[in-house]
């Protein structure tokens, strides 16, 4: 990788004075162009709330600003301190953030929360340094950094994807931002550009400057206070950076989803533990499928083939329509709770029917998830009294957290994750 190549007189590719005018001339255009009304900001206050800045950011992780809105009112409707969010069951907490993906933040907000409480209860107040703060549960550097800035109005610097992005472009920096050594480089870059005297100012232009001039695929360079010595512009390159190694591709996963109905219409769902896929999270009961030749092997035989350990052999061409053949196809690993269902449906023969043969089974739900795509069809099994029974013993004895809830009641009473959702509609 070619690293940017130093001006004598700064360790960066940029000369002094571009260095000490960067400042200035983003601030300006924040007050002047920049977003003054997003619920979280603090820079408009001299009282500000670090806990509204340490929700926020948690939420804007990996989600973006419109998305993030009304989850944020409503986490701020039913949890206007941090205690009402430390004292909240968690299933409550889910339920609020479902929908909003990457579940392991929720749960680390849940539990950074109640660290945070014990903290205030210890020295009455929040934490006031950035290793404070970076101790906290899923807050890193950049976070923690955004939380001093904005939330305390103490010194803090951010280098999040968006600082990232304005900054490889300004100082074309060619390294691959996915290398420690890169990173370095750009939290060097990004110390010294930030003010010490405005630096939570500095932070909420910088992120307005990434979400709304200098966006990913068409940066509005025209508009821009940086543009006279960015050297991405200058190159005509802007969208050559940031340098990113490429991601493979992402393997396929295909699993049915059980409707298991009994005779109320209660449908009957599954908490997820804690580790994996949706971690405490409800969920209906997902059976993996054995795809072979584009057909699902239970649909074929009228019987659902799963095995905890064995990989498909065939797998390379057993390939659903749509998934492309360099995807290779995974099963889904069962939950303890999974696995009961499953020996259940064999010792009962019974077997669960497609909501829908023509619209559903060739348009499963797909389902994007960090390391995978996720095809779910859903299928209907309505089962007896009797049945029923023998399942909840075996569910109990396992010590399984199991419900039977209608439709509408799990929608409106449990965090469910997105593609459930999905699958109701
Ligand atoms: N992305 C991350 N933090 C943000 C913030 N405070 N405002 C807007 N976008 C953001
Ligand atoms: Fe980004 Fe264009 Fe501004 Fe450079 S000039 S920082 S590429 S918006």
């Amino acid at each position: 990788m070619i690293q940017p190549t130093a001006i004598p007189d700064t360790p960066f590719s940029q000369p002094t004075d571009a260095l000490d005018s960067f400042s200035p001339r983003l601030l300006d255009w924040f007050a002047e162009n920049g977003r003054h009304d997003l619920p979280w900001q603090q820079h408009q206050t001299d009282t500000p709330n670090p806990y509204v800045v340490w929700l926020s950011e948690v939420m804007l992780q990996q989600t973006q600003v419109t998305t993030v809105l009304p989850y944020f009112a409503r986490f701020m409707e039913s949890f206007p301190s941090v205690q009402d969010l430390a004292t909240a069951e968690w299933d409550t907490v889910a339920e609020h953030w479902a929908g909003l993906g990457y579940y392991a933040r929720a749960r680390n907000l849940h539990k950074g929360a109640k660290q945070l409480a014990e903290i205030i209860d210890e020295t009455g107040d929040f934490p006031q340094t950035l290793a404070g703060w970076e101790a906290i549960s899923g807050v890193g550097p950049s976070t923690a950094g955004a939380i001093m800035a904005m939330g305390l109005h103490k010194y803090g610097v951010i280098c999040d994807g968006n600082v990232k992005r304005v900054l490889t472009r300004w100082a074309a920096i060619e390294g691959d931002i996915t290398r420690s050594a890169t990173t370095k480089t750009l939290w060097a870059l990004a110390e010294r550009l930030t003010p010490v005297d405005d630096s939570g100012r500095f932070a909420q232009a910088m992120m307005d400057m990434g979400a709304t001039l200098c966006t990913r695929s068409k940066p509005a360079c025209l508009l821009c206070p940086l543009q006279e010595d960015c050297l991405a512009h200058a190159q005509g390159r802007e969208t050559d950076y940031p340098v990113k190694a490429k991601k493979q591709p992402k393997p396929s996963k295909f699993s049915d989803a059980l409707l298991i109905e009994n005779e109320n219409g209660e449908i009957l769902w599954l908490q997820r533990p804690d580790n994996g896929i949706w971690g405490g999270l409800w969920s209906l009961p997902l059976q993996f499928v054995e795809k072979v030749d584009g057909k699902a092997n239970n649909k074929a035989t009228g019987k659902t083939t799963a095995n905890k350990s064995a990989m498909s052999d065939d797998k390379s061409s057993s390939l659903a329509s749509g998934v492309r053949s360099h995807e290779k196809v995974y099963e889904t690993e069962f939950t303890t709770g999974e696995q009961i269902v499953h020996e259940w449906l064999i010792k009962n023969k019974l077997v669960a029917k497609s909501v829908s043969n023509t619209l559903l089974d060739d348009a499963p739900i797909k389902h994007s998830l960090t390391h995978f795509h996720w095809y779910l069809t859903p299928r209907k099994l309505p089962i007896k009294a009797t049945q029923i029974t023998e399942l909840n013993e075996k569910l109990v004895a396992a010590e399984i957290d199991f419900k039977w809830l209608t439709e509408q009641t799990a929608q409106d009473s449990l965090g469910l994750p997105r593609a459930m959702i999905k699958i109701l509609e």
